[in-house]
């Protein structure tokens, strides 16, 4: 099919697409089951269990996202590289929500602007691999390819895909999503009350006077509203959250992909938002039809290797009716490669005419290892890929609209730099993540800062 054909036949609903057309394309990055009726007993299994989010909730943010592509509202994504089952505990997942929402605190008071909070968590269990199998003194295993599919324990029974574990992935991501809704609609963020997101070790954080300067001047103005307005912000007490994941294995996602009644088309109910990774958004591949058919919003990473056609023919597939909401692209360049491989997919997007949100991913492209062999990310550098994107955005009449990170409000040491200066020796004293390195709790909000003020200074 050309693509005019292709596209005309999108606009006029009369298309094959089919939760299972990915099928007939090739999908990497996908996880070798050794057992197919096992396999299709577990996939049976879940596409019978609820759906972890609805359509109102996912078509609430698309209505949100188009806004921030105004330029009315920021957008920030975080949470881990890999969620793991053993993680999926209380202290965790309340002190993950704390960031967040500290930094959309940090973020709304310095933009002015309501920003979308889009958690990285409750189904972020799937992860992508440079190599399908990983060897250590002289012996080869699958690689561990997040705990949807196997176990990150080196032995044969930990790497064996295992389908149970998708069963076990939606229960998870299912009990985070209710504790998170519970704690939220509970009062937990309610904007009056920064104080019950404060972190216990943050107390001796070079940044806690900072934060509390902050917090205290959003509290004055909450109070000046609801003394003018003669009654409390009720809007500003209640926040919504929304959650994302990289829509990796396919079978899982194909699962949990339901129609609605009252509602046309499909969606993807096992996250509000799902992105497609940077080494699955080949435009013939399996995770870009995949994605084609669903009405959610959807994230697509693009890389240094991204040409300006390969974005603008994603665009033409994944958006062909340029609606707004539906396309977020998110850069994660490197901070050495931003200059010169990004501005040519900002003019390509313009030239396109379809409305994006353009989102930065800091980490992804500034990821090395130390002599020790330690995964590591510089605080500098995640800084100036920050400050880059806001810059260059700015120049080419273009914008950039939100902040996609790997952080954590546990008190690790997996990134190098920031206000308390870690070091590369510091790296082993608390590094947890079974991936990638993480902001902690200090570095995020710093950067949420530094983040304000870059676009305080812009002309
Ligand atoms: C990730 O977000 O964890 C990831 C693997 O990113 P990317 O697809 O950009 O490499
Ligand atoms: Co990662």
């Amino acid at each position: 099919m050309n693509q005019e054909t292709d596209r005309l036949s999108t606009l006029a609903g009369d298309d094959n697409w089919q939760p299972d057309s990915w099928q007939s394309r090739e999908a990497t990055q996908q996880a070798i089951y050794p057992d197919e009726a096992e396999l299709q007993a577990a996939l049976q299994e879940l596409a019978g269990l609820p759906p972890l989010v609805t359509s109102w909730e996912i078509l609430s943010l698309k209505e949100q996202i188009a806004q921030a592509q105004a330029g009315k509202r920021f957008f920030l994504q975080g949470g881990d590289c890999a969620e793991s089952f053993a993680e999926c505990n209380s202290d965790v997942i309340t002190n993950r929500l704390k960031v967040l929402l500290q930094m959309s605190l940090a973020l709304t008071h310095g933009l002015q602007k309501p920003v979308i909070r889009v958690g990285r968590f409750a189904g972020q269990y799937a992860k992508p691999r440079s190599s399908d199998v990983e060897t250590r003194d002289g012996v080869t295993l699958p690689s561990y390819r997040g705990d949807l599919v196997n176990s990150v324990e080196f032995s044969a029974e930990a790497r064996r895909p295992d389908p149970k574990r998708l069963i076990q992935g939606h229960a998870s991501s299912s009990m985070t999503m209710n504790f998170v809704r519970a704690l939220v609609d509970g009062g937990f963020a309610d904007l009056h009350h920064p104080e019950y997101w404060n972190l216990s070790w943050v107390q001796h954080s070079p940044l806690a006077d900072e934060f509390q300067r902050l917090a205290d001047s959003l509290g004055r103005a909450v109070n000046f509203m609801e003394t003018i307005s003669g009654r409390r912000a009720g809007a500003l007490k209640r926040v919504d959250f929304y959650t994302s994941h990289e829509a990796l294995h396919l079978h899982y996602e194909q699962a949990g992909t339901r129609k609605v009644p009252r509602q046309t088309g499909w969606f993807d109910l096992t996250t509000h938002f799902p992105w497609i990774g940077m080494r699955t958004a080949d435009i013939d591949g399996a995770h870009v039809e995949y994605f084609r058919g669903i009405r959610n919003p959807v994230g697509i990473k693009v890389g240094p290797a991204a040409s300006a056609q390969q974005v603008q023919r994603l665009l033409e597939i994944l958006n062909p009716q340029d609606e707004p909401g539906r396309v977020v692209l998110i850069h994660r360049m490197g901070a050495s490669e931003i200059e010169s491989k990004l501005p040519p997919l900002i003019k390509a997007v313009q030239d396109a005419g379809s409305p994006v949100l353009w989102v930065c991913d800091p980490m992804h492209g500034n990821t090395e290892t130390t002599s020790t062999g330690i995964k590591t990310r510089r605080f500098r550098n995640i800084m100036n890929e920050m400050e880059t994107a806001i810059e260059l955005h700015h120049q080419l009449g273009s914008h950039l609209g939100g902040a996609h990170l790997e952080l954590t409000g546990e008190n690790v040491t997996e990134c190098t730099g920031g206000a308390r200066n870690l070091v590369e020796s510091d790296l082993k004293r608390a590094y947890k993540s079974i991936v990638d390195p993480r902001l902690n709790y200090e570095q995020a909000l710093e950067l949420s800062m530094l983040i304000v003020s870059k676009f305080e200074k812009l002309d």
